[in-house]
């Protein structure tokens, strides 16, 4: 029937125009469906400013890792300085909020952040003056951050610095338009001695990373200290064989080193393994005991 109007010839020309055609506009509808929104998200995320961790005066807000920070001190505050908000604290506390608290109580406060979905009781909500448990003073929101709230994932975040727990605080405050009550006088004067008072010592701390090596190198499967009943050394100073052989795994070099041995060992006795009489040891009575626990 077609026949009468178009030669076979023209027939397969006509079809293979069309085909041209569809596979063009399948390439089109590709690049305008997947290609272009893909270029504008790009464009489009590429505009934001990048969230820049904010790192806490005790090394323990960087979401990534904790720094390598030996023990140190910080000097006492003047109340003056944290008592009253000023823009330096409330820049620091905001900052500290966004990465710390949002998550749960949300960026403006409301209790509705992204990983306090579903908590019960569920995060506070900052902007309304009710159901708050330990009160909306200043002094109460701080004892909050000081203690958290027992039966609740409000934790306690005294691993923060005081100064950093007091810009918390007014942040917190700030979030809520009401009237959040009168300071207690001699609550204010506690806090006061609390900041002007001795100051605040950090602790050693290594990065999570190297905690956990350490714990995996603490704990991997040690030659256990079998004969040490071959040796009166052995059986003198080691209390618990197994738990005596992990902590030698973990203490690098002390086959060459009584020195390395003792100043390892004697901070950790006797629960690392070994008697607490080895404390009282004289330099040849180590080396007789690394002797020993190489011949073991
Ligand atoms: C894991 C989620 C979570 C995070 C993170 C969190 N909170 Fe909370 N917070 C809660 C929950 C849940 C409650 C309510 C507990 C309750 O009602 O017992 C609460 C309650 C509070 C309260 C109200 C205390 C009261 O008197 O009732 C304050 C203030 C507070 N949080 C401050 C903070 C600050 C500041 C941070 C950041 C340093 C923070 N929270 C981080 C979950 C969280």
């Amino acid at each position: 029937m077609i026949n009468r109007y178009v030669s076979p010839t023209e027939l397969r020309r006509l079809i293979s125009t069309l085909l041209v055609v569809v596979g063009f506009i399948a390439l089109a509808a590709l690049f305008g469906f997947i290609v272009l929104p893909g270029l504008r998200f790009q464009a489009h995320t590429a505009q934001e400013s990048p969230v820049v961790a904010v790192q806490g005066d005790t090394g323990w807000l960087d979401p990534t890792d904790t720094p390598i920070t030996a023990k140190h001190v910080l000097p006492p505050i003047d109340p003056k300085t944290v008592l009253t908000p000023n823009p330096e604290l409330m820049a620091r506390g905001k900052a500290l909020y966004g990465q710390t608290c949002a998550p749960c109580h949300g960026i403006g406060g409301k209790g509705d952040g992204p990983a306090g979905k579903g908590l019960t009781p569920a995060p506070r909500n900052f902007t309304v003056k009710a159901g708050w448990r330990n009160g909306t003073r200043l002094e109460d929101v701080y004892r909050t951050l000081d203690e958290g709230l027992k039966g609740s994932s409000m934790v306690s975040y005294n691993f923060l610095s005081k100064k950093d727990r007091m810009a918390l605080a007014h942040v917190v405050q700030s979030l809520g338009a009401f009237d959040h009550g009168i300071n207690d006088p001699k609550a204010i004067a506690g806090l006061e001695k609390l900041f002007a008072g001795a100051g605040e010592v950090i602790p050693n701390r290594i990065p999570l990373r190297l905690a956990v090596d350490r714990l995996v190198r603490e704990f991997q499967a040690a030659p256990g200290l079998k004969d040490r009943d071959a040796s009166p050394i052995l059986q003198e100073a080691v209390l618990d064989p197994t738990r005596a052989a992990q902590t030698l795994a973990g203490i690098p070099g002390w086959q060459t080193s009584e020195q390395v041995l003792a100043k390892a060992l004697l901070p950790g006795l006797p629960a690392n393994g070994f008697a607490p009489a080895v404390a009282g040891y004289s330099p040849a009575r180590w080396k007789e005991l690394r002797t020993g626990l190489l011949g073991r």
